[in-house]
């Protein structure tokens, strides 16, 4: 098989390592890719996911047998209807079914007609009501940027000066541009944050195991919202029952309600959920694997990643097992992400056995091939153990070890699982 992959971070890299694994794959390219990716032996493709026709001239003057798109961007695009109007086989929801991400409003309309539980919300383009619905409900409020805004379009406002300083940003202040000309509000939901992600091929759903990120920027989960600075999984603290309950109420009502909204959904769909007192409720959906999550949750896949695409591009049922490991992925991002932030640091190769390094933002020096830091997020180390705490001690282990100036990380990744594990335990 040949596979082309569509990204350039960090994600992609977990993907199109894991394609890699399975000895029917001669080729995996990447476009854009990055340089970090070649350590690896991934071929990247110096063409940009925003130009489709080069893609698609590419993907038929190398005979790829199909595409897999990692990000949301040339999703919403359409490079999937391109695609698939040139005759190419390709791996993601279509324009229109990818709007189950691209809009928080659609998300909430279909979820609103399928029964599906999340946040009571109402959306806005005026300020002023907006703001009297703030008044009315008070704080704590959760204001959401309604289109793309690479996870940084959420502020959860403690007060309700915090709320309609949001509303102002977005509205009166067009700090997210077009996808904030839109605002949906919406309660506050209490508990511990899980991702649950899937196979989707219209109805049918194949989850995987899930995973907890982590989208503040600060240790103790303070700072800004960033896209994901660490992930791990599995998640102790999340019971079975709790995902099953997931999957029954939220995965599958989803994917037979896209039918219904004639946006039949093929691709990964991942569900952003909030464990309640009542049940998992969803604060998002994405329409693609998540990023840093994907870089732990396949290295609990057993099967071939590319042997399920393959199957699921041609109808057939895929095998998909997962093992019972631990894996954490620290992100390491350059100094003043999500704001402003540095660019050029050196960044470190890997030092000793028994972690994977995925690259993001990366840039290769002209003269030694050596790489630096040319984005927010610039590298995740991952480290899998038979247990949680083992795979927490040997990723920062190994993360202690290496130079890092102008980057940081945070500290905490895993806490929450361990802490929950260590006081169940003092229970018993
Ligand atoms: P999102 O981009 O929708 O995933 O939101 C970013 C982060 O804001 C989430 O990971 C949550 O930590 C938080 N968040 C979003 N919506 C809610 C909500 N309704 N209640 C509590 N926290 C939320
Ligand atoms: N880690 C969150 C996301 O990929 O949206």
């Amino acid at each position: 098989m040949k596979i082309l992959v569509i990204g350039s971070g960090g994600r992609e890299h977990a993907v199109a390592k894991k394609f890699l694994q399975d000895p029917q794959v001669e080729t995996v390219f990447c476009a854009k890719g990055n340089p970090g990716m070649r350590k690896d032996g991934i071929v990247t493709v110096a063409i940009e996911e925003s130009d489709h026709e080069g893609l698609i001239a590419f993907a038929q003057e190398q005979e790829v047998d199909w595409t897999f798109v990692g990000p949301e961007v040339p999703l919403l695009n359409g490079i999937v209807d391109d695609f698939q109007a040139a005759g190419l086989e390709i791996f993601g929801p279509n324009r229109q079914a990818a709007m189950i991400e691209g809009s928080k409003e659609f998300a909430k309309e279909l979820m609103r007609a399928n029964h599906i539980p999340t946040a009571d919300y109402q959306s806005f383009t005026d300020s002023a009501q907006a703001k009297a619905y703030i008044q009315l409900k008070g704080a704590p409020i959760v204001i959401k940027a309604d289109g793309l805004a690479a996870g940084k379009g959420v502020v959860v406002a403690e007060t309700v000066d915090e709320a309609n300083a949001a509303v102002e940003a977005m509205l009166e202040q067009n700090a997210f541009g077009e996808s904030g000309a839109k605002v949906v509000i919406e309660e506050f939901l209490a508990g511990e944050e899980f991702s649950l992600l899937a196979f989707v091929k219209d109805e049918a759903v194949y989850p995987m195991v899930i995973a907890q990120d982590h989208k503040r920027a600060f240790d103790g989960d303070l700072g800004p919202n960033t896209g994901g600075m660490g992930a791990y999984t599995p998640v102790p603290q999340i019971p079975q029952e709790m995902v099953d309950q997931a999957v029954k109420e939220v995965l599958l009502p989803a994917a037979k309600g896209m039918i219904l909204n004639k946006t039949p959904f093929t691709g990964i769909l991942y569900a952003g959920l909030i464990a309640t007192n009542d049940g998992p409720k969803v604060i998002e959906f994405n329409a693609r694997f998540g990023d840093p999550e994907t870089q732990v949750v396949l290295s609990r896949l057993d099967s071939s990643l590319a042997q399920i695409i393959d199957d699921l591009l041609q109808d057939r049922e895929p095998v998909i097992r997962w093992n019972q490991a631990a894996s954490i992925g620290v992100v390491i991002a350059s100094q003043g992400y999500p704001g402003k932030y540095q660019q050029g640091m050196p960044v470190p190769s890997p030092q000793g056995e028994g972690t994977q390094f995925f690259y993001a933002g990366v840039e290769e020096t002209a003269d030694q091939g050596d790489l630096t830091a040319a984005g927010g997020r610039v590298f995740l180390v991952e480290a899998s153990a038979e247990d949680l705490a083992t795979a927490q001690k040997n990723v920062y282990e190994a993360i202690n070890k290496l130079p890092l100036s102008g980057l940081f990380y945070r500290n905490d990744i895993g806490d929450k699982a361990l802490h929950y594990s260590n006081s169940s335990k003092a229970m018993k």
